[in-house]
């Protein structure tokens, strides 16, 4: 290709400023401008306010050529690890607080709406639907509790028909989807809420416990001395119409690791009490005692708002 036709296929060439010495100081400028003249204002916006970032990161550790080599090492081995079952890099996410970080910024209004976390890469799209009152196990083992809740708008008015889907660890800290022996939908549910916004089911006190740490991430947690366990929580997709979906988890009060989620996902308003019930009165009928309740009041923002 010609000089011209170079220059006339990417114009941005004549502002670059290649004629500057690449250096500590001039590199962030030098690259940040070679996006100005990018067709999208958000990738150019997006571009530059990373290679700014990034650069500044680099000089502000002086990072070292191995170092480099390490990280490199290090983002290679976390992609060879991605694969449909396994996202290590969300998981990479999830460890350094971004995936709560996009979330708080998504969520970040002051209505009374239930508090939202992490979505977690133990969730099903074809979850059991189920009817109000199931068990969402047929293990025996475990400590029975019966979840009972009620899906309403922030001005109170109850929401017949919200859609809530439901999924949890066992007993022992795993998902069904991670054991090969384990029938799919072992402790899943997709509830309708009934004319009230209620909906109920059985289940046993989830256990807390790690996030996969046999790859890079385990690596990254084990060398700066963190653990990788989550505190024990049941989370709940939950959906009206009209209203914006809510992915969030309710946390079992007491359970170790509330103060130190490996993936930050604990938001004081989600840990709720599963108080052990004697007095059947107080429960949906049929349910035998004693038994753990937690009461889960879900508050879905409208739409438009
Ligand atoms: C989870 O709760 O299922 C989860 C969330 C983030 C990373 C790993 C697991
Ligand atoms: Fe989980």
């Amino acid at each position: 290709m010609s000089a011209s036709r170079f220059v006339r296929r990417y114009g941005y060439i004549a502002d670059m400023r290649t004629y500057e010495k690449f250096a500590a100081a001039t590199s962030a400028d030098i690259v940040a401008a070679s996006f100005d003249h990018a067709q999208d204002p958000r990738l150019r916006e997006v571009a530059q306010s990373l290679v700014r970032h990034l650069h500044a990161f680099v000089v502000d550790v002086g990072l070292t050529q191995s170092e480099w080599e390490l990280a490199i090492d290090f983002l290679t081995r976390t992609g060879h690890l991605c694969d449909g079952e396994r996202q290590e890099f969300i998981l990479l996410s999830d460890v350094l607080g971004v995936s709560m970080l996009v979330d708080a910024i998504a969520n970040e209004t002051a209505s009374s709406a239930t508090d939202s976390t992490v979505l977690g890469p133990f969730h099903v799209v074809d979850s059991p639907p189920r009817s109000a009152g199931d068990s969402i196990t047929t293990s025996q083992s475990g400590e029975p509790c019966v979840i009972t809740g009620r899906v309403v708008s922030t001005t109170g008015e109850p929401l017949p028909g919200a859609v809530v889907d439901v999924w949890q660890a066992d007993d022992a800290g795993f998902y069904d989807i991670q054991s090969a022996e384990v029938e799919r939908g072992e402790l899943r549910g997709l509830f309708t809420a009934d004319e009230d916004g209620e909906f109920w089911f059985r289940s046993i006190v989830p256990a807390a416990y790690p996030i996969p740490h046999d790859g890079p991430v385990g690596q990254l947690l084990e060398a700066s001395g963190r653990h990788p366990w989550r505190p024990a929580h049941i989370h709940f997709i939950a959906g009206a119409v009209g209203h914006r979906p809510l992915t969030t988890h309710i946390f079992v009060a007491g359970s170790d690791y509330l103060d130190s989620d490996a993936v930050f996902g604990v938001k004081p308003s989600l840990i709720k009490e599963f108080r052990t019930v004697t007095d059947a009165g107080t429960l949906p009928d049929g349910v035998a005692t004693p038994v753990r309740h937690c009461h889960f009041e879900i508050v879905l923002e409208r739409e438009e708002a």
